[in-house]
């Protein structure tokens, strides 16, 4: 696998530099300590959570007393018991922190039990008997649909007229295409620990992306000002998005019961319960009806969109909003309509994961753009060069915002070329046409994504940096680390603000004491914001340090340098010390905050247009796949990827990203099934029914490059661009290329769901997926 090295060489130390994660050296000798691994107070409670069973019921009666007779409780809690709000909804107030009256999933937190350790707690909360009036209950998003039961009012995103386009058009294709969810299954699951303390006040431990919010929303179930409560967090051991806004659930369950009890209290779930009752990447059905001409280029376009989002609207929302703005992928579509449904079934809310919606438009329009080619049997990789954004013209999205950074041809012609794509092709229908039972298949799939929250306002961040006397610093700032590896970045930008070693830098946990109000670490976006914020707050006390520093040399400020932890001017020298101990016994501030707001970016969300972008991230694959067409097992034989970072803060750290979020995408469309019954009980819930990829999964074959002389046209920290989510839909490559394979003359335009298990593979093959 090649690192392509950065222009390193021009760069200082620090910036551009592959390197490792800062707790590379924790991880791997397992002392780095999560939620679950802080020493526990003298009178740690231990909190168990008591789940519906039904999917749709009103609560007649709930009977606790076994739970209270049980060994070691102490104290339980309902909704009753709550003395805020009962609500820890991010932004509709749907979401119950226990349920009261009603119950609207299998899984949903009914009340709460605090015991004095974990086995005594679960045990306790089993012995409930709770009476339920059972209701209808709708379980799948096209009885939604059916039904107009939706957790938010449809949305429609109409550009030029479509209905014309369509008629005129000399090929029509119409289909029903089907996309399943995804759990996180980050491997430290969900844990908070909540300590009450002076008067009134709480610390709040918490695995979460978001601190300000579990700040907030702890305040307001145990109804204190957001002043009475902390939130930290020094790391996750994965996220995925699941921890975007539902920590707050499991901090609030914990809150409340330290509250109730005046003891510290902790909730960590374990796998079965947290796939059970947390909420999870969206599945989605979508028809489609395209018109396009004889050189497959698309005329018209509309999507109907229906997206499970379960009994809540949780981040529904914004999730839908960015699936219908990512229905373009790469593609410029002149005439479209897209109308989302943002079903209400009674399941699990579903909420942020990597992509947030992004995945699920992308994979509609890739699956249109196959068909059309498919259909006028052209290789697909030509119907979608047809297709690409243009640079001078066709160059605006259906959304309205031009597209001024577009590299997707350039990437394509790379990418062709080092893979040996056509000569693979070739090779591959000569395999095939030898082999009755092995066939091979490829794909090659782009991926362009929109950099920055689709919520306007929450693209801001703060940063806080603490120089001391003997020239060490404390970074503070409003990122989470979920193992993306956004510390060591961040951490890179200051030491190169202030030209020190990395070493001298304490990168501090998220904090909510320290950074106020910070949006969570989510759209990719936590390098570009935080890494600006930080890096204004150091440029402020270099500044000072600059002031400093002229006196002392008795020159200009301009004639000051800082250079390898040194600061000069010509021939005279500190040390960067020796110049923070100056400026100390100065009186001088070796203190200071940051703040960054993304420039440019809004848009109508009435009509959704605007520029609801910074800008794009652009990736592509070429991946090979072999199947059995028999059984239906699959592998990957080689991946070839070429993904654009800008000029990277630190290539290794995104290589990473983009090796992880591609397998993560391949597990989503090939192995990772949920699976409900006609209960609404979610039979896949640990890794012994669920898949997620394995080592042995990785193709044999695997080569990344980063997109070389792409600096971030936009004014973005180091001209780097975000990469933690848009190489996970680099995965539609592997999608594509299983449909390469079982698609023949007798069944050229497979119908194929994802994700892609054998028992799918074989539907398509034998013409029996069915709704
Ligand atoms: N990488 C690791 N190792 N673990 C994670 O949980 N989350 C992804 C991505 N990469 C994740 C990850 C998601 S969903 C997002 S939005 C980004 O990281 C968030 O971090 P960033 O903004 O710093 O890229
Ligand atoms: N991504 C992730 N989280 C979000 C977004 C987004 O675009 N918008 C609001 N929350
Ligand atoms: Mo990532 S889904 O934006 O947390």
């Amino acid at each position: 696998m090649a690192v392509s090295a950065k222009s390193a060489a021009q760069r200082d130390a620090a910036l551009g530099a592959s390197l490792p994660h800062d707790s590379a050296h924790l991880h791997v000798s397992g002392r780095a300590s999560y939620t679950d691994d802080l020493p526990e107070p003298r009178d740690l409670l231990h909190v168990a959570v008591g789940m519906s069973t039904v999917a749709h019921a009103k609560i007649r009666a709930i009977d606790l007393s076994d739970v209270l007779a049980a060994a070691g409780v102490v104290d339980v809690c309902l909704a009753a018991d709550i003395p805020g709000s009962n609500n820890y909804g991010p932004i509709v107030a749907d979401d119950p922190i226990l349920a009261a009256a009603l119950v609207q999933y299998v899984g949903q937190p009914v009340f709460a039990v605090a015991a004095t350790s974990v086995g005594a707690a679960r045990k306790a909360a089993k012995l409930v008997k709770i009476h339920y009036q059972e209701l209808e209950a709708i379980l799948d998003p096209l009885t939604a649909v059916d039904k107009a039961s939706f957790v938010l009012p449809s949305e429609t995103l109409l550009r030029g007229d479509p209905d014309a386009a369509l008629k005129a058009a000399p090929h029509r294709a119409t289909r029903r295409v089907f996309v399943g969810g995804q759990d996180q299954f980050y491997l430290e699951g969900q844990i908070a620990m909540a300590i009450p303390e002076d008067d009134g006040c709480m610390r709040v431990y918490s695995s979460t992306q978001q601190p300000d919010e579990i700040q907030s929303l702890v305040a307001r179930a145990i109804q204190r000002p957001a002043s009475d409560i902390t939130a930290v967090c020094r790391r996750m051991g994965g996220a995925f998005g699941g921890k975007e806004s539902q920590a707050a659930l499991i901090a609030c369950i914990a809150a409340l019961l330290a509250d109730k009890t005046g003891k510290p209290c902790k909730l960590r779930l374990d796998r079965d319960d947290d796939m059970i009752m947390t909420g999870k990447r969206h599945d989605f059905v979508i028809d489609y009806d395209v018109g396009f001409d004889d050189t497959g280029r698309i005329l018209g376009i509309d999507f109907e969109l229906a997206a499970r989002c379960g009994m809540s609207a949780d981040l529904s929302g914004p999730v839908n909003d960015r699936a219908m703005f990512s229905c373009d992928n790469a593609y410029f579509l002149e005439n479209v309509r897209i109308l989302s449904h943002r079903c209400k079934t009674n399941t699990v809310s579903n909420t942020a994961f990597r992509g947030f919606g992004g995945p699920q438009g992308m994979f509609a329009i890739e699956y249109v753009i196959e068909d059309i080619a498919r259909r006028l049997r052209m290789d697909p990789l030509h119907a979608r060069r047809r297709n690409f954004y243009g640079t001078t013209e066709r160059n605006v999205t259906h959304y309205l915002q031009p597209v001024e950074d577009n590299i997707i041809d350039e990437m394509f012609d790379q990418l062709t070329a080092s893979s040996d794509y056509e000569a693979r092709r070739r090779e591959i229908q000569a395999f095939n046409a030898g082999s009755a039972i092995l066939k091979r298949g490829i794909a090659i799939t782009p991926v362009k994504f929109g950099i920055s929250f689709t919520s306007t306002q929450l693209n801001q961040a703060g940063a806080l940096v603490h120089v001391y006397k003997d020239g060490t610093v404390q970074l503070n700032h409003g990122g989470t680390e979920m193992g993306q590896g956004l510390y060591i970045k961040i951490a890179q930008v200051v030491a190169d603000e202030f030209q020190i070693d990395i070493e001298r830098i304490r990168i501090m946990a998220a904090d909510t004491s320290k950074i106020p109000n910070a949006s969570a670490t989510a759209a990719s976006s936590g390098a570009d914001m935080n890494g600006m914020a930080a890096k204004r707050a150091a440029a402020k006390i270099r500044a000072r340090l600059t002031e400093v520093a002229a006196q002392h040399f008795a020159t200009t400020e301009a004639e000051i340098e800082f250079k390898n932890n040194r600061v000069c001017a010509g021939e005279q020298e500190l040390t960067f010390t020796e110049l923070v101990q100056l400026a100390w016994a100065d009186r001088v501030s070796l203190s200071a905050t940051g703040f960054y707001k993304t420039p440019t970016i809004n848009y109508d969300r009435e009509t959704f247009s605007g520029r609801p972008f910074f800008y794009f991230a652009y990736g592509a694959a070429v991946t090979e796949v072999v199947v059995d067409i028999l059984t239906g097992e699959n592998r990957t034989l080689r991946v070839d990827i070429l993904h654009d970072c800008g000029d990277s803060i630190n290539p290794a750290i995104d290589l990473g990203q983009i090796e992880g979020g591609y397998v993560q995408g391949v597990g989503w469309l090939t192995t990772e099934e949920l699976w409900w019954n006609e209960r609404g009980e979610l039979g896949t819930h640990a890794p012994s029914t669920y898949k997620i990829p394995t080592c042995s999964d990785l193709a044999p074959d695997f080569r990344v490059q980063l997109m070389q002389g792409t600096a971030n046209t936009e004014d973005t920290i180091y001209r780097s661009k975000a990469v933690g989510e848009p190489p996970l839909m680099l995965a539609l490559s592997a999608f594509h290329a299983i449909r390469d394979a079982i698609a023949d003359s007798d069944n050229p335009l497979p119908d194929l769901r994802a994700p892609a298990t054998p028992e799918s593979i074989l539907n398509a093959l034998q013409g029996t997926t069915n709704e």
